[in-house]
């Protein structure tokens, strides 16, 4: 990093902080500038290869609610992270509106804020607004006139599993441009298929990025939400399609929870 200034000016300066391990988890929140209402919590899988190994890529996958996310740890992450963060902007003068993604780090049960970033996460969007049962569009009101403690915004009391199907290559260099086959002609209800890096040319709808597809199912519980996103992607193919077969694995792999 430092040899031959790799980064240019952003490498000049290095911070070493604790390594910490633990389980990621992401918690996105509406804030108005001082109300703070977070979302569903959710984890996603960043490495491209099967048991979450291999390079990260934008993430592949993504699931919601997290089971990690129990209700004290969320209220931890709501009165430690979120709330001082958006209590603290506008207290330097610059308050914050919108939606405040943090990313986080969970050990021993304490949350510990990684990251932050100011807009709606992906592929943790494609689990959590699904389960949105408010209106989007009634909240972004409230937050843009400041008044979001006047709402109370409900969720679905359902489970969202996505699985995103990547170019062959990905994270690496990968062609674009191929024709994708056997994406649904019916919306579903129980079924979404968001896409990412695809284009419209006249005769068919095209690969345009890494990331192609996000396929999301809405289902009871969390195995049953998996089994429907791979059920629902397995028609839809183009050259050199690849996905993670293992998405939400970690809650599936813990027997405590289904
Ligand atoms: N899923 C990571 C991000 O949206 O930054």
């Amino acid at each position: 990093m430092l040899d031959d200034q790799r980064f240019g000016e952003a490498g000049a300066r290095v911070v070493l902080e604790e390594f910490l391990e633990g389980e990621e988890l992401t918690v996105m929140a509406f804030a108005d500038g001082r109300t703070v209402i977070p979302m569903i919590p959710a984890q996603d899988h960043k490495r491209i290869g099967e048991g979450d190994t291999g390079p990260n890529t934008g993430g592949m996958g993504a699931y919601a609610p997290a089971p990690l996310a129990s209700p004290e740890l969320q209220r931890r992450i709501l009165e430690e992270v979120l709330q001082p963060a958006v209590t603290g902007l506008s207290r330097v003068g610059s308050p914050f509106y919108g939606v405040l993604y943090a990313g986080l780090m969970v050990k021993d049960g304490k949350p510990y804020a990684l990251e932050f970033n100011a807009r709606f996460g992906d592929p943790e969007t494609q689990v959590v607004l699904p389960l949105l049962q408010t209106d989007l569009l009634d909240i972004i009101e409230a937050v843009v006139e400041h008044r979001l403690d006047q709402i109370k915004i409900a969720w679905h009391d359902q489970t969202a599993v996505c699985v995103v199907l990547t170019s062959e290559g990905y994270p690496g260099s990968y062609k674009t441009g191929l024709p994708i086959a056997g994406l649904p002609e019916q919306p579903s209800e129980s079924v979404v298929v968001f896409h990412a890096g695809t284009i419209q040319s006249e005769q068919s709808i095209l690969t345009n990025g890494g990331r192609v597809l996000g396929v999301t199912a809405l289902a009871d519980t969390i195995k049953s939400a998996q089994a429907q996103a791979y059920a629902a992607l397995a028609p839809i193919n183009f050259q050199g399609r690849y996905y993670r077969s293992d998405i939400a694995h970690r809650v599936l792999s813990d027997s405590s929870i289904h």
